[in-house]
């Protein structure tokens, strides 16, 4: 054995590269960092048109957002227009030409997202795709689709009446729904990134990777203010171990730019979402970006903590009163911290300390304080840190 493994080494160096075992040449994961782009539901809601996306379109090209890495452009609910006598789906008056869209949408570098359901209905009540699962996703490739937001909405009506009262089988039926709309997409053999949006019932976050989901909501939906934010934060802690290259906890969509949200509870936003390793995918009205609004999503320090290759999510290591401390750990061996202030009031962190050890830091790491872009060089668990109301102070350490 011993001679046999330098002669196998020798025999495998002077292999012509196509020679290499097809498991070598692996396809590439989907979704294999959080995926990012822009929805329209939280902004437009059931007024969305094609002329909306095609100008959402735009403006993440001119505003610098596809540079830093937002590609998909998906169409939430509401698009969907009726079926013709053979099942086939068309659009409403809204998306005159859906094949049109996604070629200017692919032209400009990016791509097209869709949304649709389990049910008979969507959730704003438009056309949804049970029983038409495979000519559904058959219609999707055929438009140049690259990504899917399946909403569970309609199918309660069904699991209610299939199942009265049976959680159980609810549940089964549930995870059944899912899975058949994967095998439907994979069918298709074009990529499509699968969003499961069924607000974390029957905690999804086990099972959503078996049925095929990239991404699946671990909560109810988020609204434009920060008691919602919070919440959902909250909402995540534990879930961390559940994320993962290809399969990510989605806490759903920015409100980055929405409602009064404040800078720092903009920053806190955005922050915590990339901690989480969360999809980011903005939700907000795009032909009223500030400098600001921009300055928060395109921040190239937090995207990079959002997108760290290793994929691994934060978690919640302290929590004193409304100050909570989450770190994950990054791929060049640094550490993501964040450590955030849930209060209505300013907070100094004297008395609490950085708890550093706790969060994965080694000694001797180098801190950088993120959204302050500024350098701190090596600090200890005495570091004098004041936050204010929904501040959050983000450092990378390095090695
Ligand atoms: C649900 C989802 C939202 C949005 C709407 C559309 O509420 O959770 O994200 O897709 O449906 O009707």
């Amino acid at each position: 054995m011993r001679r046999l493994v330098p002669a196998l080494l020798a025999l495998a160096v002077s292999l012509p590269l196509a020679a290499l075992p097809v498991a070598a040449q692996t396809k590439p994961v989907l979704a294999a960092t959080p995926p990012m782009g822009w929805n329209s539901w939280n902004w437009f809601a059931g007024k969305v048109t094609q002329d909306d996306v095609k100008a959402a379109a735009d403006l993440i090209v001119s505003s610098g957002m596809r540079d830093a890495g937002y590609v998909y452009v998906n169409i939430d609910d509401t698009w969907e227009g009726k079926r013709d006598a053979s099942g086939v789906l068309h659009t409403n008056e809204k998306f005159p030409d859906m094949k049109g869209l996604a070629d200017y949408v692919h032209s400009k570098g990016l791509k097209l997202g869709i949304y649709s359901g389990p049910g008979d209905l969507t959730c704003a009540k438009f056309e949804a795709s049970l029983g038409h699962e495979q000519q559904d996703a058959d219609l999707y490739a055929s438009w140049g689709i690259d990504y899917l937001k399946y909403d569970l909405c309609g199918f309660r009506k069904k699991m209610d009446a299939d199942a009265p009262g049976d959680k159980l089988k609810q549940n089964q039926m549930m995870r059944d729904a899912y899975a058949k709309m994967h095998a439907a997409l994979v069918k298709t053999g074009r990529p499509i990134v699968y969003s499961l949006c069924q607000y974390g019932w029957d905690s999804v976050w086990q099972w959503g990777a078996e049925v095929g989901g990239n991404l699946w909501r671990t909560t109810d939906d988020v609204k434009e203010n920060f008691p919602s934010i919070a919440l959902i934060a909250n909402s995540n802690i534990g879930l961390g171990k559940y994320a993962g290259p290809g399969h990510w906890n989605d806490p759903d969509m920015l409100e980055v730019g929405n409602g009064k949200l404040t800078l720092d509870e903009n920053r806190t936003h955005m922050g915590m979402w990339a901690m989480l390793a969360a999809p980011l995918l903005a939700g907000n009205n795009l032909t009223k970006l500030t400098p600001e609004v921009t300055g928060v999503l395109t921040n190239r320090e937090v995207i990079a903590i959002d997108q760290d290759t290793l994929g691994r999510e934060a978690e919640r290591v302290y929590q004193e009163g409304p100050v909570q401390i989450w770190s994950r750990p990054l791929a060049d061996g640094g550490v993501a911290y964040a450590i955030i202030n849930f209060g209505e009031d300013q907070t100094f962190l004297r008395g609490i300390g950085l708890h550093l050890k706790e969060a994965g830091v080694k000694p001797g790491m180098k801190a950088r304080d993120v959204w302050g872009a500024k350098d701190l060089g090596s600090i200890k668990d005495d570091y004098k840190v004041t936050l204010k109301r929904h501040e959050m102070l983000l450092v990378r350490f390095s090695k």
